[in-house]
């Protein structure tokens, strides 16, 4: 593998990356929350997955947690991460670092954005509220799923910046054109388009749990609800239980449905470069292409002049037995890092992923279940929580590398296995 840096330098502003980080007093008492009868101290983005698993109905936890089929490359998203080492360095000043950075030509405290993920709403109560709020305070883009709970409008009236608006390639193009032109009103500063949904990867447990939204109720998601009690009372409060973005919009919807239903009857299954493009225009704006596991995909999405491409096979959800995606981001970033910003998703749960990402070359990290966990644990807070987290871990891991600013960080504070990327037979 080549070891040539690939990051670009950026002008970053001149913000001190403290004004980021909670103040200690304030990080210790967030740390010590109550979580029923225990009090739990925070450590990591684990710590805030157990308390999500606790506060949340199973039949949202499972829609998070999860993968297609077999589920090997959810598995390995996050595993082929240990394989991967950094080198450690001694006595270099590591005084006055930074984590600031640019992501689409936009400051950011650190080059990370929130990942859009369906049905955030139903893991808390007015979910992608608090998510886009928290991200927003620390700095960082958050982008709404097309199926959020909360609408478009509802997180712009919630938030003050721009936030990233997330899209399917629909067929009905009304539908299409009137979304855009809702994420145009409400501001968004940027479309991501998701390319590898367009027929649904089969995952069980949504499927055994009957997933709905809001939830069907049986005997047993009755039984497993009344001892969310929590989770319960923030639902009862809401008006908001369905797709906001969806329901009462596109033609024919009317009643909620289920994700696969939807997905079925609306998903363009004839999708190819051409209608790509045909949506980069009917958008007007700034384009991130969000599924490319491939460099030729990847030329192919430089080539119609997508400013951001984001490295991700959808959290291990659809193609099963795919790479990792961390497998394929160096192939990926030598074919078009020079072209083009590209974003890395799938399986970051911690800082030290996120840096190993970010010197492979990435322009940015997208977290996806790292913020529902701490969403379903916490809210808002614990949105935070996890940003404080991941934060911490990559810039003290920086530090130890012998790196004071994020934005020349490359390949070499890394030990990458020879065989990293595969010697595969043609
Ligand atoms: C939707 O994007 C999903 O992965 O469920």
């Amino acid at each position: 593998m080549s070891q040539r840096p690939h990051r670009r330098a950026k002008n970053h502003a001149t913000q001190q990356p403290e004004d980021f980080i909670l103040s200690d007093v304030n990080g210790i008492l967030e740390q010590i929350i109550k979580g029923g009868w225990f009090v739990a101290v925070i450590t990591c983005i684990d710590d805030l997955k157990k308390i999500y698993q606790r506060r949340v109905p199973k039949m949202f936890y499972d829609y998070c947690e999860t993968g297609s089929w077999s589920e090997q490359t959810f598995h390995e998203n996050t595993s082929d991460f240990n394989s991967i080492y950094f080198r450690q360095r001694v006595a270099v000043d590591m005084t006055n670092r930074t984590t600031q950075s640019t992501l689409l030509g936009e400051p950011v405290s650190v080059p990370m954005a929130l990942s859009p993920v369906g049905l955030t709403g139903m893991q808390h109560a007015d979910g992608e509220i608090h998510a886009a709020r928290a991200a927003e305070k620390f700095g960082v883009p958050f982008t709404l799923s097309t199926l959020s709970i909360c609408s478009i409008e509802d997180v712009a009236a919630a938030t003050s910046k721009p936030f990233w608006f997330q899209v399917y390639t629909l067929k009905d193009d009304d539908f299409m054109e009137r979304l855009m032109a809702r994420a145009r009103k409400a501001g968004c500063s940027a479309i991501v388009i998701t390319l590898d949904l367009q027929v649904q990867g089969q995952r069980h447990k949504d499927l055994k749990n009957g997933l709905s939204a809001p939830p069907k109720l049986t005997l047993s998601s009755i039984a497993d609800m009344m001892t969310k009690v929590s989770w319960g009372l923030g639902m009862l409060q809401t008006k908001r239980r369905t797709f906001g973005n969806v329901v009462g919009h596109a033609k024919g919807v009317t009643d909620p449905g289920s994700l696969s239903s939807w997905t079925a009857e609306a998903f363009d299954h004839a999708l190819d470069w051409d209608r790509v493009k045909e949506l980069m225009d009917m958008w007007g704006g700034k384009v991130v292409l969000k599924g490319i596991m491939d460099p030729e995909d990847a030329r192919r999405a430089a080539d119609l002049g997508a400013d951001a491409i984001v490295v991700s096979n959808h959290g291990g959800r659809q193609l099963d037995c795919a790479l990792s995606a961390i497998r394929m981001l160096p192939e990926i970033i030598d074919a078009v890092g020079e072209r083009m910003e590209v974003y890395f998703d799938s399986g970051i749960r911690s800082g030290q992923d996120a840096l190993k990402a970010l010197a492979m070359g990435a322009d940015g990290v997208m977290i996806g279940r790292s913020w529902v966990y701490g969403l379903g644990a916490m809210g808002e807070a614990g949105v935070t929580k996890a940003l404080e987290i991941l934060h911490k871990e990559l810039d003290t891991t920086m530090a130890l590398c012998g790196h004071r600013d994020i934005n020349q960080v490359d390949r070499q504070i890394l030990r990458i296995p020879a065989d990293f990327q595969g010697q595969w037979a043609d």
